[in-house]
């Protein structure tokens, strides 16, 4: 677990990081959102010490960031910085060689890792492991700064606005692999981004900033439904509440008694997949079936819809 322990910092009269802290759970994802300046690449340099806090502590598993020697703990935390901040005269299986290389791994093992990571990421070594970084297209880069930064299993992953430089379409590819990747390795992950959308599909938790200071640390719903102020409801975006909250709100949670025609839905199912459902069929409802196939009820347009209004 990383602790994020009252993390101050002042340039001089100028205070952009005021006092922050949250905890981040071991094989989670943390987002840290906000707009530019609020102090979210400070905050997140604070924690592998490339930033120097002038008051407050980071511990990770327990242990004071300033005990660990900053060569350990740049070794020990992975580091994706804005861009993709690749060496352009290395190679791709020498970019993601360069930190195995600093802690002296044999050859073979690091050309071991190199592979494996690329396959990982999806990228053919024969085809790409020679291949320089202007060579490849934002995406592949991207994948392949993401591949340096784990190449050394780093129990902890800082991510710094990863994939602002993508367009649309590839851009929510990699936050996929992203989660995939994540979820198969365990990674603890901070990562920041100023996309709503992004912090949405990959945070357990989000952190949101304004001006240094820390407005609401909690899961996505939690922000939903109860947004500690009036710039954490803007930013989360008015709009598209309702939609978001559908995605994460379960069939369960709209179950009404009586049965329907049609084909069951799964209570485990999202709202936003019963909407769809509703919509393509042109029924008002749904029976809505438990995991052993048993029907339990219905869910019906206006039942969700009505989930939706009592919302703040
Ligand atoms: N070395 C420095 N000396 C003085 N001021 C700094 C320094 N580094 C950052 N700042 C200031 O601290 C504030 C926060 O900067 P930071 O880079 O953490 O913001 P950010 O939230 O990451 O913004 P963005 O979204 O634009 O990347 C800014 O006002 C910036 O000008
Ligand atoms: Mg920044």
């Amino acid at each position: 677990m990383i602790e994020i322990d009252h993390l101050t910092k002042r340039y001089g009269a100028t205070t952009v990081v005021d006092d922050v802290s949250f905890q981040v759970e071991e094989g989670t994802i943390t987002v840290v959102v906000g707009t530019s300046g609020a102090g979210k690449s400070t905050l997140l340099r604070m924690i592998n010490r490339l930033v120097e806090p002038t008051a407050g502590r980071v511990l990770i598993d327990g242990e004071d960031t300033r005990s660990i020697p900053e060569d350990e703990l740049r070794h020990r935390i992975g580091y994706v910085i804005q861009g993709y901040g690749l060496f352009p005269h290395r190679t791709v299986a020498a970019n993601i060689a360069t930190v195995p290389r600093l802690l002296g791994w044999d050859r073979k093992k690091i050309a071991q890792r190199v592979e494996e990571l690329l396959d990982l990421f999806q990228l053919d070594p024969a085809e790409f492991a020679q291949k320089f970084p202007h060579e490849l297209s934002g995406g592949q880069q991207q994948r392949v700064g993401v591949a340096r930064a784990l190449a050394a299993r780093p129990a902890l992953l800082l991510m710094d606005e990863p994939f602002g430089a993508l367009d649309a379409v590839i851009r929510s590819k990699a936050q996929d692999d992203l989660l995939a990747i994540q979820r198969r390795l365990g990674t603890t992950i901070v990562l920041v981004t100023h996309d709503m959308n992004e912090a949405f599909h990959l945070g357990d938790r989000i952190a949101v900033m304004d001006q240094a200071r820390l407005l609401q640390h909690a899961t996505p719903a939690e922000l939903l439904m109860h947004p500690a102020d009036e710039f954490v409801e803007r930013l989360v975006g008015t709009a598209e509440r309702p939609f978001r909250l559908l995605t994460l709100t379960k069939v369960q949670d709209a179950l009404e008694p009586g049965s329907a025609e049609g084909e069951p839905i799964t209570a485990s199912e999202s709202l936003h997949d019963a909407l769809s459902r509703l919509m393509w069929s042109g029924r008002k409802a749904l029976p809505v079936a438990d995991a052993s196939g048993a029907i339990i009820g219905k869910v019906s347009v206006g039942g969700i819809l009505g989930h939706g209004r009592p919302l703040p």
